[in-house]
């Protein structure tokens, strides 16, 4: 059996604009609950390209966005966000803020006990955690049909899915164990209208389970995992809408 490669993801922030800018236009409900008030300290924890940040600043907030990727920061630094490079799971701060805003990130991280270390060290005492992330069950359908093309090639099963998506019971556990407590945390089915379509989908998050085939076979790994995918997600009309599932929740520091 092949292995798997390693989590190989690179942003560029034009592209993921171009095929995921419903990432941040989906997610202004998690703004709400964050509810940044005049002048308070905010850090956006994996801000991208800075749309909901942006979101935050008009709000009220004095917020510092950081990402991981070169392409992301200087997308949100030509977005006027005052911008550091760093790993969510080291920020280099102080416990300065008076809120942590994380969209669509959380789930990247393998090692969600440490960010949540991470994110407790910037924050002030009775600091806000407020984030959005993928919930169990997330995009299981898109998943099942990679794994059985995986499996039908040979390949590692465990290059399908890099991302964690716990249930909620899990995540509030960790969230307790890690010096949070939990006011809010729900499971929230939202089904994901892809307007570039699953191609767009799969080339923006999952293209290295497609690079780890070889080159003249990978158009029709594609084409399998696609026409698996499109009874379930695909409507008459070529719309393709994706089964994301989000955890949504809003946590306080405890003690200092
Ligand atoms: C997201 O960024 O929201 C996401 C990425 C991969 C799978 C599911 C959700």
């Amino acid at each position: 059996m092949r292995q798997a490669p390693q989590k190989g993801q690179e942003w560029q922030a034009q592209s993921y604009a171009r095929h995921a800018g419903f990432v941040a236009a989906l997610a202004l409900p998690v703004v709400d609950l964050l509810a940044p008030q005049q002048g308070e300290e905010i850090l956006d924890l994996g801000c991208g390209d800075a749309a909901l940040t942006c979101e935050i600043a008009n709000r009220g907030g004095s917020v510092i966005g950081v990402d991981e990727s070169p392409s992301m920061v200087r997308a949100a630094l030509a977005a006027g966000i005052r911008t550091v490079r760093a790993d969510a799971c080291a920020l280099p701060f102080g416990p300065r803020f008076d809120a942590v805003f994380s969209n669509a990130v959380l789930h990247w991280i393998d090692t969600p006990d440490r960010a949540i270390r991470a994110v407790r060290e910037v924050l002030k005492p009775d600091g806000r955690f407020v984030a959005e992330f993928g919930g169990h069950g997330c995009v299981a359908t898109i998943l099942t049909a990679m794994r059985a093309v995986a499996r039908a090639w040979g390949y590692d099963e465990a290059s399908v899915c890099p991302w964690y998506f716990p249930t909620v019971d899990e995540y509030r556990q960790r969230l307790e164990n890690g010096g949070f407590t939990v006011n809010y945390i729900e499971l929230i089915p939202r089904p994901t209208p892809l307007a570039t379509g699953i191609e767009g989908w799969l080339e923006t998050f999952r293209a290295p389970f497609f690079a780890q085939f070889p080159e003249k076979d990978r158009n029709a790994v594609r084409r399998q995992v696609i026409s698996l995918i499109k009874p379930s997600l695909c409507d008459d009309g070529g719309n393709w809408t994706a089964d994301y599932v989000r955890v949504r929740f809003a946590a306080q520091k405890n003690g200092k």
